[in-house]
């Protein structure tokens, strides 16, 4: 029978609140409480329905009186040990009364019901709670995040002012030290997951936390969680040094998002310590995208903080795409499930 066409599955009251697993007829009520959320970059109309048939993801809802009031996800990731909580959201009215903690605590019960293996809980998160908060949470990583906004026709443009700063950085440096480096898009999927699956990859990259973050997703690099990579149609870019990987970054194809009346976000994840590999990705990654881009594009960097500075100045002084929000961040929190 058609997820659609079953009665809505009850979870649990708590709080002056019913819980229920998520369906899709319940995409507008979703909706009608996610305006505005993310400054307009909320991935969820997007996503709503994909995540109604992924496999062990867990959507749950709560209804006061029976109108939808707060939603959260959890997905089961690292071989089932740890659940990743995305989507989080409150209405507007209902802000400030801890109705989060709430359906937090619901989703949590309901995911050790469900999966009793899972003894960890993972989130990113944009805003920083301050010490208090955050000293509930084992605190694994920060990344930056550069952030930049323009037409789709102006990206061309763009493109090929960064080529001819690199270019001029590289001339200035005198001839390259990275001879033997070549940032090359990785579609071999036997050589990604060689790459992937090397116990040294996470120190050599200085992955954050140990794990890869994929648009707000963390994964740790494991057998289990390559599948879930795959299915995000990712596009790999890898630079080697004597065939060890130096620098990883990967982006997610552009989907749309509300801001500014409708764009399509573009997101890009950097793994790895040298700035200069990074420029060169940026470049590659835009170019993987122009021809299929249209309309007004948001594009968010994510990388680590020590290159956000010089990131930040090689994008700048192009007059069709720009800089649209101050330096921010990505917090990698983890804690127990008790
Ligand atoms: C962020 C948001 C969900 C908070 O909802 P709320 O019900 O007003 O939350 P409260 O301030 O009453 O806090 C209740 C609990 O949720 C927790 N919480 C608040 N924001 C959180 C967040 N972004 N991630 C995880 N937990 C959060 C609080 O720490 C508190 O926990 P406690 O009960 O253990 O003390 C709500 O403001 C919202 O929907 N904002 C727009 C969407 C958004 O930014 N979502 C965050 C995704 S990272």
């Amino acid at each position: 029978m058609l997820r659609d066409a079953m009665e809505a599955q009850f979870v649990e009251e708590s709080d002056g609140l019913t819980f229920w697993l998520a369906r899709p007829q319940d995409y507008d009520e979703v909706m009608a409480i996610s305006q505005d959320i993310y400054q307009g970059n909320d991935y969820l109309p997007h996503r709503y329905h994909t995540w109604m048939t992924e496999c062990e993801r867990v959507v749950i809802i709560g209804r006061r009186n029976g109108r939808l009031v707060a939603l959260d996800s959890a997905l089961l990731v690292d071989g089932g040990q740890t659940v990743v909580l995305e989507g989080l959201r409150v209405c507007p009215s209902e802000r400030g009364r801890g109705v989060a903690g709430v359906i937090q605590r619901v989703t949590d019960c309901y995911i050790k019901q469900v999966y009793p293996s899972v003894t960890t809980k993972r989130l990113t998160r944009r805003d920083n709670p301050g010490p208090e908060k955050l000293s509930k949470f084992i605190f694994l990583a920060c990344r930056a995040i550069l952030s930049l906004f323009g037409e789709a026709e102006r990206f061309k443009g763009f493109v090929s002012g960064l080529k001819t700063k690199l270019e001029s950085t590289e001339k200035s440096d005198g001839p390259s030290s990275n001879n033997n480096q070549k940032l090359f898009v990785l579609k071999d999927i036997h050589q990604l997951k060689a790459i992937l699956l090397d116990p040294d990859l996470s120190l050599r990259l200085q992955l954050p936390g140990g794990a890869i973050i994929q648009d707000w997703q963390p994964l740790k690099p494991m057998e289990s969680n390559l599948e879930i990579l795959e299915r995000r149609n990712l596009t790999w870019m890898v630079d080697c040094f004597d065939d060890k990987p130096m620098f990883m970054s990967f982006h997610t194809p552009p989907y749309p998002v509300p801001f500014n009346g409708g764009s399509l976000r573009f997101n890009i994840d950097m793994f790895g310590t040298d700035v200069f590999i990074a420029k060169k990705a940026l470049i590659a990654h835009l170019e993987q995208v122009i021809e299929e881009i249209h309309g007004s594009v948001v594009v968010h960097v994510y990388m680590p903080q020590t290159f956000w500075e010089a990131m930040r100045q090689f994008c700048e002084g192009d007059e069709g795409v720009k800089q649209y929000m101050d330096y921010w961040e990505q917090l990698f929190l983890e804690k127990e499930i008790a």
